[in-house]
């Protein structure tokens, strides 16, 4: 992709626009906030949060959906408490997240619980702020939850992940609902371990969940996991256990390139005629949507260290790296790559590559640009899955992150100090 026009917006990130040939992020100046804080910066804009909140909840009417942010994908307290204050409830897979959700104010009663191996604390702490659900993963930890939750004279309510056997068809390492994959309890045996559950003293049975994949760009897997809960749902009924709610998971894409995702609506239209013809229109659904509610909200501003002419590549060092950012060398993820302020002149073609000594530490590659050492760059889609993947791997600080809001920013989260990085380590005695 090359440098788009002077007054032009990013593709699929409302709200980052360039305004007098400065990339902007609402109104603030994207230029200004790398000088006065330095890069790597994240820069998150407030709007654009506010956008994909309404996406959902446009979508989803008077119909009875609750959306839990999948937090993992970017856990800033600034950004947890921009969604609980729109309403949202969490999609919480650690003690960590749950201290987070809590501390930015967020609703307990609105916290589903899910992830493959949880531990007692983290069980205990969930009970004790009484979450909403676990999504159960096994039986062995239906087992376990439910003696920790009997220890406390309590009852945890629950569902069980259902691995449904679908192909997402996304990117192998974020496909989570094949019957290779760790995650979920294979659907047949999902009746089993309902009755199980059903069973335990501390159990209460209230849901079923899935997830099958992260970065869907096609609506089709959701359908086929679809028809399968639906008919696991009428087999538990029959045995006489009733399911109050249906969890769908997160996963709908993003733009990254020329991705055309499915939008909130054209998914919950469909899973509600589905119900309707199942006669399960009774069930309330919850959905645990995380890259798409932050994604393209952010975008990551990087410095050009140096051009380097090599015989087989254009290389452009700049001072962000795969500890920053690191799906392109994790997923081979695509992440446009915009010049802050666009300058005319000699294009190249460019590897966007960091100073971590990785032949994976890449960013970019075969981008057409025009570059000069000291342009700031902004790396396109690092809202999610960004910043929560960083590192300190070469000892390298983490970048702050800045809340643009309307023609205002805050800082968020400072940047990482060198003495950060060696607090908490000892040298052995003499
Ligand atoms: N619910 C569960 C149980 C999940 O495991 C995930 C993501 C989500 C919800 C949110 O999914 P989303 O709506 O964001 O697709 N690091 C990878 C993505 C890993 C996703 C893990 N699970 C990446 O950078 O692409």
């Amino acid at each position: 992709m090359t440098s788009l026009s002077a007054q032009s917006g990013l593709a699929g990130h409302p709200h980052f626009h360039y305004q007098d040939g400065v990339l902007h992020a609402e109104n603030v100046s994207l230029a200004a906030l790398a000088l006065k804080f330095g890069t790597p910066l994240y820069v998150y804009s407030r709007a654009a949060l506010g956008q994909a909140w309404r996406s959902y909840r446009d979508a989803i009417g008077d119909r009875p959906v609750l959306v839990c942010y999948g937090m993992k994908a970017n856990s800033n307290l600034a950004v947890l408490k921009e969604f609980a204050r729109l309403g949202s409830g969490f999609d919480i897979v650690s003690g960590g997240e749950l201290k987070r959700v809590l501390a930015a104010g967020g609703d307990p009663a609105k916290v589903v619980f899910s992830g493959v191996g949880k531990q007692v604390w983290e069980m205990r702490a969930a009970l004790e702020a009484d979450v909403k659900c676990f999504n159960v993963e096994s039986q062995a930890e239906l087992q376990c939850l439910s003696d920790v939750a009997q220890s406390m004279g309590r009852r945890a309510r629950v569902s069980l992940r259902v691995n449904p056997d679908v192909d997402a068809q996304t990117h192998p390492y974020i496909s989570t609902g094949l019957k290779e994959n760790k995650f979920g309890i294979a659907i047949e045996s999902a009746l089993d371990a309902y009755r199980t559950a059903a069973a335990l003293p501390g159990l209460e049975v209230v849901g079923v969940d899935c997830h099958i994949g992260s970065q869907l760009t096609d609506i089709s897997p959701y359908f086929d996991a679809l028809e399968k809960l639906l008919d696991l749902i009428q087999k538990l009924d029959a045995a006489g256990i009733s399911i109050k709610h249906l969890d769908l998971g997160g996963g709908l894409g993003i733009r990254y390139t020329d991705e055309i995702p499915p939008s909130p609506k054209a998914l919950l239209d469909q899973v509600f005629e589905r119900l309707q013809a199942r006669g399960l229109a009774h069930l309330h659904l919850v959905l645990e949507p995380g890259r798409s509610l932050v994604g393209n909200a952010g975008v990551l501003l990087t410095t050009v260290q140096y051009l380097k002419h090599a015989p087989a590549r254009n290389f452009a060092i700049v001072d962000a790296a795969m500890n920053d950012l690191l799906r392109p060398a994790l997923y081979d993820a695509y992440h446009g790559v915009q010049p802050v302020v666009p300058r005319d002149g000699q294009t190249d073609e460019y590897d966007i590559v960091g100073p971590v000594c990785e032949s994976a530490d890449w960013l970019a590659r075969q981008r057409r640009l025009a570059l000069q050492a000291g342009d700031v760059l902004a790396l396109e889609s690092a809202g999610a899955y960004a910043m929560v993947m960083a590192s300190n791997y070469n000892t390298r600080a983490r970048a702050a992150e800045i809340m643009v809001d309307g023609d205002q920013y805050h800082v968020v989260r400072q940047r990482e100090t060198l003495d950060d990085l060696l607090r908490g380590e000892s040298m052995l005695p003499d």
